[in-house]
Order: structure tokens, then C-alpha cells, then sequence
């Protein structure tokens, strides 16, 4: 039982944890019209101060699943470590929820996929140079876990039945804070990328350790760095992000309904 959500909740039995990256915070308003509790609020829950990301939980029935929405994360390359990127889904498993969802921004690698509409995460490439489950081990899961299907099959096909126009990826997880260079575009396609991002790989693994199942939604919010002439701008990406806000929402109405 995680304490911290319990108290700030004032509920246990979560069952659904879903985070939501860079522009895509407004949708947990319409997935869940409660009262927002600021991170700030949480006890030892870290606060993110990149724009675009709210910093609130949003807990309620979705669709008459108990269910955890995280608007806005905190990044390592805020100087976060990565047991306070991972805190926020440590704690949801911790408090119940066996199902985490994890979406986010991220560059299109792949010119099939377009800026705009969301992708599955079909398994990941962690390129930031660390992993969450470094040090000590703390016997709430394996020592050497198994990442074979870090990215749930079944999850993924409640997903297509919801949408069936999605498509499917792998994510290069970064640590940023920049931006990639062309040649690095260009390594990362060679290496069999189709999405980049700063985010979401390090979740994914904590959660896998602790026995939840997870899906990872990427929205595409710009070609990757030298595939098109224009410079990349936060903006620009949280201005698709927000785009692709009632179809990210219709995708886990549906996929969480498919789970009550
Ligand atoms: N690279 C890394 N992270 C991102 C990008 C990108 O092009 N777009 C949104 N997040």
C-alpha cells in the first residue's frame, strides 16, 4: 500500500495509472472531472517545472475503473535521478494499480508516422546512459528482470479494437535536455528507432518490476531533428500535443473501459 496516494486521495483500490506527457495534460480534465491535487500536495512526490506539464493527479472513476492521472512528469534532465522520475508510477503500483499507461511526445524517426496522431510503443531502445533499477536490490521484483515484452501484446490490441488506424513503434528513450542532431537521427534510425523521446523508458522498466502491465502511446508532435528544414521548438510540440488531445482521449476511455 503506498500511504502517500492513499492520503492525498483519501481512497485505496486504484486500479489504472496513466501518465500523460508534454501537451496532453488538458486531457486528463475531460477524462476525469475531479478536483486536481497538485504533486506539490504529495508527500515525496517530485515536481516538475518544464512548461506544459501541469504537476497535478487527477483520481477518480474512469469509466467505473478507479484510475490515476498523472498531468506532467519530472524528467532526468531537470537533474531529476531516475527513482524520482519513476516515483509517481512506484507509487501508483503501490497503491493497486495493475495497469499503467504512459504516453508521450515525442519526434517522429519514422516518415510513415504522422506528426499528430498517436502511436503504440511496441518496445523501447533505453539510451539514457542509466537504469531505475541500479543499486541495491530491494526484492520487490526480479534482480535481472526480463524485458522481452516490457510493452503489454493484449493492452496493445484493446488499443487497435479502440483505434484501429493506430500505428506502431519503437521509442529511443534520451536523456536530453537537447533536442537530437540529424546525425543522430540518422544513428538512432540505424539502431531501429521509429520515435524519439526524453521520457517514459525508465517508468516503463519500474513498472514491469513491480508486475503491472503497461501500454506506452507515443504522439508524434514533429519530425525528428533533419527530416524536415524546420527547427524543433518546444511549441511546436506542445502545440501538437494538445492537438492530438480528443483522439489520445478516445484511445484510453476506451482501452480502461475494456479493463472494468
Ligand atoms: N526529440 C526528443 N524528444 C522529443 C522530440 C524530439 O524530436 N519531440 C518531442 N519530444
Amino acid at each position: 500500500m503506498n500511504a502517500a496516494i492513499e492520503k492525498a486521495t483519501g481512497r485505496i483500490g486504484w486500479r489504472i495509472a496513466i501518465v500523460l506527457g508534454s501537451g496532453l495534460n488538458d486531457v486528463a480534465r475531460s477524462l476525469l472531472p475531479a478536483e486536481p491535487i497538485s504533486f506539490s500536495d504529495i508527500e515525496d512526490m517530485p515536481t516538475s517545472g518544464v512548461e506544459g506539464h501541469e504537476g497535478a493527479l487527477y483520481a477518480g472513476d474512469l469509466a467505473d475503473v478507479p484510475a490515476l492521472i498523472f498531468a506532467g512528469r519530472v524528467h532526468l534532465y531537470e537533474g531529476h535521478p531516475p527513482a524520482a522520475v519513476t516515483h509517481a508510477v512506484r507509487s501508483a503500483v503501490e497503491a493497486g494499480c495493475e495497469t499503467v499507461i504512459l504516453t508521450n511526445a515525442a519526434g517522429a524517426i519514422n516518415e510513415g508516422l504522422k506528426v499528430g496522431a498517436p502511436c503504440l510503443i511496441s518496445d523501447h531502445i533505453n539510451l539514457t546512459g542509466s537504469n531505475p533499477l541500479s543499486g541495491p536490490h530491494d526484492g520487490a521484483g526480479p534482480r535481472f528482470l526480463d524485458l522481452t515484452e516490457v510493452y503489454d501484446s493484449g493492452l496493445r490490441t484493446a488499443a487497435r479494437s479502440v483505434d484501429p488506424d493506430l500505428s506502431e513503434g519503437v521509442y529511443a528513450g534520451l536523456s536530453g535536455p537537447t533536442y537530437e542532431t540529424p546525425a543522430e537521427v540518422r544513428m538512432l534510425r540505424t539502431l531501429g528507432a521509429d520515435l524519439v523521446g526524453m521520457s517514459t523508458v525508465h517508468e516503463a522498466i519500474v513498472a514491469r518490476y513491480l508486475g503491472a502491465r503497461v501500454l506506452g502511446i507515443s504522439v508524434p508532435t514533429n519530425p525528428a531533428a533533419g527530416i524536415s528544414a524546420a527547427p524543433l521548438s518546444h511549441e511546436e510540440v506542445a502545440r501538437a500535443g494538445r492537438e492530438a488531445g480528443t483522439r489520445l482521449e478516445a484511445i484510453l476511455r476506451g482501452v480502461v473501459e475494456g479493463l472494468g
